[in-house]
Formats: C-alpha cells, sequence, structure tokens
C-alpha cells in the first residue's frame, strides 16, 4: 500500500477511511508502465484494423476523404451535426484565407426519439432542415451565397460508428451514447436521411457523411493546415488522424492520404489490458451496451459521473462516508453528472463549502463533513485524472503509428526538437521558445470534457510527456477546435461536390 497516493492537506480521515481510500486509488492510479503497455497495445490494434476487414477492437475506418484542406477553400453548405442530445443545422458560409461565417440552430432530440424507430429520427431531422432554411434569415443567406447545384448541399457529420461505403454512403455499425433506434444498423445512413428529406420535400442532397473527429480534424486544417488528428472528448470520446494510403490495406485508394476514424472508444474490448474496476464492470454491465466501448465508458462524460456514484455508493456501504448513508438521488442510476465533478474538483477553497453546495443542492445529501467532502473530492480526482492520462494514451498510440509508419516519420521518436529548435535551446538546455520554425504535431479537440474538466489537458499533457518523452510539451499542440463537426460538415460537402464535378467532366 501506498500511503503517498492519499491527498496531502487531508484533515483527519479513520484508519478505516484511509485504507479502503487507499485501496480504491490503487485501482484507478495508472502508472506510466500501464500507459506504455496499454499504447504498445492500441498500436498493434490499429494496424490490425489496417490490414483485417472486420477487426474487434480498433474499426479503424477509411473516411475516403483524401487531403485536408488548406483554408483557401470558398462556398456555402449546409451542416447537419447529430451526436448526442442535441441536432444543430448550420449553414457554413467558407470565404477563404482560413475564415468563415456561420449560422446555426440547436434542436433538442428527445429521450422518446433516441430509442425511436430510425425513420422516427429522420423525419425529425429533415423537418429540422426544413425549419432552418425557411427561417427568412437564412434564406437571404444563400441568395447572397448560392451554391452551383440546384438543391442545397449538406454534410452530415454523424457522431457514431459507421463503415463508411464512399464519401456520401456508410452503414451503421452500432449505436453508443445512449442511442438505440431499431431500422439503422447495417443500413446505409445517408439514403435514410435522403429518403426522410424527399419524403417530406425538402430540397436538400447529402453530399457527405463524416464522423465528428472527421469533421473536427478538417475543420482544424482550414485554420491550422497540417492537422494531424481530431479528437473528441465529449460525451463519447475517439480519434481520425492522417494515414499513409501504403498502410491501408482494407481498401484500394489512389490518394497518398486519407483520413482514418479509428473508433477508439472501443479500445482492447475484451478488457485485457485497460485496468477495469470493480466499478466499470457495474457500469458497463448496466449500460444500455454491455461490452462495448468499454475504453470510451473510461472517459467520456457520459460516464464518469456514473463511475463516481458507483464508488461513492461503494464508500457509503462500507460506512466510510455521509455516516453510512445515501439519499435516494444518489441512488438512482445516472444521477451524479460529470459536471458536478468539474465544480467539485474546481474548489480549492479550504472548507470545501462550494463541494457541500454540489452535494445539498443537486443530490440531497446534507449530512457532509470536511472529511466527506474532502473524500468526494479525492474520489472525482481519481476518475478524472485516470480519464485523462487514458486519454493521452490514445493519443499518443497515434503520433507512435504516424512516427513509425505514417506521416509523421520527419519527427523522432521519442519526440525530439528539430535541427533548428535545437539552435534556439540555450546551454542550460531551456527552450528560448520561439516558435517559428517549430514543427508541431497539432491535435484539433472539441468535447466538453476537454474544454471543461478542470485540469483535464494538463493531466494529458502529463500522459503525453511518460509516453513521447519531455519534448511532448513543446511539439504537440492540443487546440480547441470548438464546433468543429458543423464547420468540418461543411468542408467534407464542398470536398465530396468537388470530386463529383471533377470525375463527371
Ligand atoms: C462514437 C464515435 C464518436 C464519439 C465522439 C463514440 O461513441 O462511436 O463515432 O466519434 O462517440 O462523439
Amino acid at each position: 500500500m501506498h500511503s503517498s497516493l492519499l491527498p496531502k492537506n487531508q484533515s483527519k480521515w479513520s484508519k478505516r477511511q484511509i485504507q479502503i481510500l487507499e485501496s480504491i486509488a490503487e485501482d484507478f492510479t495508472v502508472s506510466t508502465v500501464q500507459l506504455e503497455s496499454m499504447a504498445t497495445q492500441f498500436v498493434h490494434q490499429m494496424r490490425v484494423g489496417l490490414t483485417e476487414q472486420k477487426p474487434s477492437d480498433l474499426a479503424m475506418v477509411p473516411t475516403f476523404v483524401t487531403g485536408r484542406p488548406n483554408g483557401y477553400e470558398r462556398g456555402s453548405y449546409l451542416a447537419l451535426d447529430l451526436g448526442g442530445t442535441n441536432l444543430r443545422v448550420c449553414l457554413i458560409n467558407l470565404k477563404g484565407n482560413h475564415e468563415l461565417e456561420s449560422h446555426q440552430k440547436a434542436f433538442k432530440v428527445s429521450e422518446h426519439l433516441q430509442e425511436a424507430n430510425v425513420s422516427e429520427l429522420m423525419d425529425f431531422i429533415a423537418n429540422s432542415i426544413k425549419e432552418f432554411i425557411t427561417s427568412e434569415h437564412i434564406n437571404a443567406q444563400i441568395v447572397a451565397h448560392p451554391t452551383d447545384s440546384e438543391s442545397l448541399e449538406l454534410g452530415f457529420t454523424f457522431s457514431f460508428p459507421v463503415a463508411q461505403t464512399a464519401i456520401d454512403g456508410g452503414l451503421l455499425l452500432r449505436w453508443t451514447k445512449g442511442f438505440n433506434c431499431p431500422g439503422a444498423v447495417d443500413n446505409d445512413i445517408v439514403k435514410l436521411l435522403q429518403q426522410a428529406l424527399d419524403r417530406n420535400k425538402v430540397n436538400v442532397h447529402v453530399a457527405a457523411l463524416v464522423n465528428d473527429t472527421v469533421g473536427t480534424l478538417l475543420a482544424h486544417s482550414y485554420t491550422h493546415p497540417g492537422t494531424y488528428i481530431g479528437a473528441i472528448f465529449g460525451t463519447g470520446t475517439n480519434g481520425a488522424y492522417v494515414e499513409n494510403t501504403h498502410n491501408i490495406k482494407t481498401m484500394h485508394a489512389d490518394s497518398d492520404e486519407m483520413i482514418i476514424n479509428t473508433e477508439w472508444g472501443n479500445f482492447d474490448k475484451d478488457k485485457n489490458y485497460l485496468p477495469v474496476t470493480i466499478f466499470d464492470n457495474k457500469l458497463d454491465r448496466e449500460s444500455i451496451n454491455p461490452g462495448v466501448h468499454v475504453f470510451e465508458k473510461m472517459i467520456s462524460g457520459m460516464y464518469l459521473g456514473e463511475i463516481t456514484r458507483n464508488v461513492l455508493l461503494h464508500l457509503i456501504d462500507q460506512r466510510v462516508l455521509f455516516e453510512g448513508t445515501s439519499s435516494p438521488k444518489l441512488n438512482k442510476h445516472w444521477s451524479f453528472e460529470t459536471k458536478f465533478m468539474s465544480a467539485i474538483e474546481d474548489d480549492t477553497t479550504g472548507s470545501l463549502i462550494p463541494i457541500a453546495q454540489v452535494l445539498e443542492q443537486e443530490l440531497d445529501l446534507y449530512i457532509n463533513t470536511q472529511a466527506d467532502r474532502e473524500i468526494v473530492k479525492f474520489v472525482c480526482q481519481l476518475v478524472g485524472t485516470r480519464a485523462a492520462r487514458l486519454s493521452a494514451m490514445a493519443t499518443a498510440a497515434v503520433i507512435r503509428q504516424g512516427l513509425d509508419k505514417g506521416m509523421l516519420r520527419n519527427h523522432g521518436y521519442p519526440l525530439k526538437l528539430s535541427i533548428h529548435e535545437e539552435e534556439r535551446v540555450d546551454q542550460n538546455g531551456a527552450s528560448k521558445g520561439a516558435d517559428a520554425n517549430r514543427e508541431l504535431i497539432q491535435v484539433g479537440i472539441d468535447g466538453t470534457v476537454f474544454e471543461h474538466y478542470p485540469r483535464f489537458e494538463e493531466r494529458m499533457k502529463q500522459g503525453l510527456v511518460e509516453l513521447l518523452g519531455p519534448h511532448a510539451r513543446d511539439i504537440i499542440k492540443l487546440d480547441i477546435a470548438k464546433d468543429g463537426s458543423g464547420v468540418g460538415a461543411a468542408l467534407a460537402a464542398l470536398i465530396a461536390t468537388k470530386t463529383a464535378s471533377a470525375s463527371s467532366r
């Protein structure tokens, strides 16, 4: 037992509290050695996915998106973003020079729709688009920037695992993140949407289908050409990256590069390498899709609160928290939201009164001592830190693939500063900090966990350093690509319509 795993300035915890918390801390702490072995396995599963048609872990979906935007693209496109409880419909005006304008409207996808027949979901989407484009404001926009074709061209960001068959087609592999609409799995998502648009007399043509990670990668490339990874750390998690087509054995491509959607949420499906705890297993068993996306369930916003709730209930049952008493609210599945964890981790006051407020106002837990509040905070830190370190592991593994075999071969491993950089490092080894000649590895990231969870980024960076060397901090740039999916969908529609008109010439 390492008592060093416990927080340093805790008030007086009982011997039993210390003993039980130490064992929980051990379960949730992921060492560098563990990260290393997972990263090695991750790269292995990436390579299996690039070779086998039906890999069991990482799907490694070729997206048919070849090449990345350079920021000079122009035109107006509709974009649709479906991936969680909100559907966003956007009109994106790409103005060239890395600039763009966007108008958007969000529509709530009700719990009923998340499990309704897929045709009902698609009718809802078609009608939301209709409502959006008939609003006068948007019509004025379209008139000002007409597209070439008669119907409006639309890019669809659909944030679920899809086996892409073309840039404008793909079969749903499985639902995730609480969706479970019958009639969609193994069917072409673009066809389902196009049929609904036609059925509802909406004059829109679905030109491209992309995953949100791919959208994020494209959107970030528009403002930061050369971006290598697009990642989401939000309700769910996933990453897409640029692969050298020589390495993709599951299809033939004429281009040099293609974006691959890794679907990393399903990494190590059989839990041979992941440090799963009894609390993760409980969550998985009680989820809508047991045995699927176990990795995602340890990382993303939909699940972190529930893992924490499972740990807190265990501590209550052991009588080392809240005097052994829970509340009806805390007893309820999914009642402990990830945003509560953010508020709890953000509390750096000595008295931890803000934590008491969360416990009392959100969860009716009125009996909470200073020790209770410290314990709740500590559990959030354990769950949140593990999530960030696992996220770093996935990101580092994708970077390793690029360093070993793919698009990043001009970087060394472990990451080294370039020759230009070395000249800028003074005799004491400190970087003089000029960015000018730095060849960055750019990662565009979207998602509430990355954006709002306290210290998530810092913890991720620490993991990257452990896996890729001390210069990872200087060379890897983790950048927020807010609402990347909408812009990315528009860029995908542009790429698709350009490719279609070039091949019909
Ligand atoms: C889906 C991915 C998506 C990710 C982030 C996962 O549940 O399988 O396709 O990219 O969530 O939204």
